[in-house]
This record gives structure tokens, C-alpha cells and sequence, in this order.
């Protein structure tokens, strides 16, 4: 696990990596936000779901925490430091050292083959080709999509897109992991593989934040951060 800090020098508050400190969005002027007021810490080396219903917010949420997009009001909170006012290009580094995103619809790159789909996460933070395309392998056998590496993502089928962008999303062992729905195009078994696999690392240290609307996945969660449709949220610990 890449286990840099922000700024080291800075305190970080026990159980806090990734928080939100009054935090609100709209897409646009004049729209109403879709996140009000928001206050929350993702629970670090845990597993938490993120529910609430169909146009909540859940994407919006992960796409700020995951530093993709800017609050339009409050701040984004790493290890301390609101790292939401980073500049674009600090921004870019923190995600591609410490985040893995694993997004709804998988977004790979259509023109490329599944394994430079995957070895990208790993090339953007300076991994070398080899090194990258290695453990490329092995996360790609582990989700059963190994012989698919030479094909194109529109030649594979929905699940198998969705398991290479958890390959993607975990190559560099990312301190902060999140996931967007991402065993939603799945069957039962591949869909415990891919929990197992977030419960696993985060079990190294690292937070797991799930979008999901799977009530079963909810209740294997350490925590669950509820969104209402009002633009706030509840938080709660599943497993006490
Ligand atoms: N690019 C955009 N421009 C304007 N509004 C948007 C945009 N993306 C999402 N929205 C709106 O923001 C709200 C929250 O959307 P979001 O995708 O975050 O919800 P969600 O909880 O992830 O929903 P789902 O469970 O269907 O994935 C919705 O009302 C949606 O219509
Ligand atoms: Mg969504």
C-alpha cells in the first residue's frame, strides 16, 4: 500500500483519511445542489457502503472524495489537509499515488487492449512497464480475466469489463479505493470475488468506500453512509 501522506507534518485525526467537512455541489447555477451540508469521515481499513436511492448523489459523492470534481461549497478533507483547493495538477498526482476508482460503467478505453487498460492506473504513477503488466497478470487471473489481455473491451462481455476495471483500479495498491457499483453486471460467484477482494484490502489498511444499491453487500460492510434524497446523509456502523 502506497502509504503516503499528504502532508506529513500535519496531524492526521485517528480513523479520518478521507472526509467531507460541509460539503455541497450543484452541477450548475440555479440547479438545485445534489449534495447539501455534507459532513462525514470514511472509516479508514474498513469496508463502507454508500447507499441511498437511484439519483441520490452516490456517483457525485465519490467523484468529489475522489477528487475528479470540485465542491461548489465546504471542502474535501485529506488526512487533514482540504485537499479539494489542491491545484488541478497536485489534485492529479494524490489520485494517481493513492486512488483506485473503479467507475459504473467500467469506462475503459475502447482502442486499447484489457491489459493496457489495466496497466494504466499503474503507468500513471510511475510504475515501470514490466512491473505494471506483472502484477497486471496476476490481478487479471485472480478475476478469471487473463485470457481476455490481447482483446478490446468491446469484445468482452459486461462482467468481464467491470472485473478488468477492478484490475485497473487496485494495480497500484491504493490507499483509498472506490468503487461505483462494481458488481453490478455480475453473477453471485464473481461478485463475492470482487467483495472478497475489496474486503481484502482493505483488511491491508486501506478504505473501500462501495456505491451500491445490493442490500446483502450492505450488510457484509464494516460501515454504511446513507444518502437521502434531500442531499444529506446518515452514517452508521453495520458490524459494531
Ligand atoms: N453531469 C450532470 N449534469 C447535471 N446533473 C447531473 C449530472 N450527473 C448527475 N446529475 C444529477 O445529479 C443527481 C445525482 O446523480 P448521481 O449519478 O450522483 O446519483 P446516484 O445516486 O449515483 O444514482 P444511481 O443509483 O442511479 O447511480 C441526479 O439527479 C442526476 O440527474
Ligand atoms: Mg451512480
Amino acid at each position: 500500500m502506497t502509504g503516503i501522506l499528504l502532508n506529513p507534518q500535519a496531524a492526521a485525526p485517528v480513523g479520518t483519511a478521507v472526509g467531507a467537512r460541509s460539503l455541497t455541489f450543484a452541477y450548475r447555477a440555479g440547479l438545485p445542489p445534489v449534495i447539501t451540508d455534507l459532513t462525514v469521515d470514511v472509516p479508514v481499513g474498513a469496508t463502507t457502503a454508500l447507499t441511498g436511492p437511484s439519483g441520490s448523489g452516490k456517483s457525485t459523492l465519490l467523484y468529489l472524495l475522489a477528487l475528479m470534481i470540485r465542491p461548489t461549497g465546504g471542502e474535501v478533507v485529506w488526512d487533514g489537509v482540504p485537499a479539494s483547493r489542491m491545484p488541478d495538477a497536485a489534485r492529479s498526482r494524490l489520485r494517481a499515488a493513492q486512488v483506485g476508482f473503479v467507475f459504473q460503467d467500467a469506462l475503459l478505453d475502447p482502442a486499447r487492449s484489457v491489459l493496457a487498460n489495466v496497466c494504466d492506473s499503474g503507468l500513471f504513477a510511475g510504475m515501470r512497464r514490466e512491473e505494471a503488466a506483472d502484477r497486471a497478470r496476476d490481478l487479471m487471473a485472480r478475476f478469471g480475466v487473463d485470457h481476455r489481455e490481447d482483446h478490446k473491451p468491446g469484445e468482452i462481455s459486461g462482467g468481464q469489463a467491470q472485473r478488468v476495471a477492478i484490475c485497473r483500479a487496485l494495480l497500484t495498491d491504493p490507499r483509498v479505493v472506490f468503487a461505483d457499483e462494481p458488481t453490478g453486471n455480475l453473477d453471485d460467484e464473481s461478485a463475492s470475488i470482487v467483495w472478497q477482494a475489496l474486503t481484502d484490502h482493505a483488511a491491508t489498511g486501506a478504505t473501500v468506500i462501495v456505491a451500491t444499491h445490493d442490500r446483502s453487500l450492505v450488510a457484509l460492510a464494516d460501515h454504511e453512509v446513507r444518502l437521502d434524497r434531500f442531499g444529506g446523509a446518515t452514517v452508521r456502523a453495520v458490524r459494531p
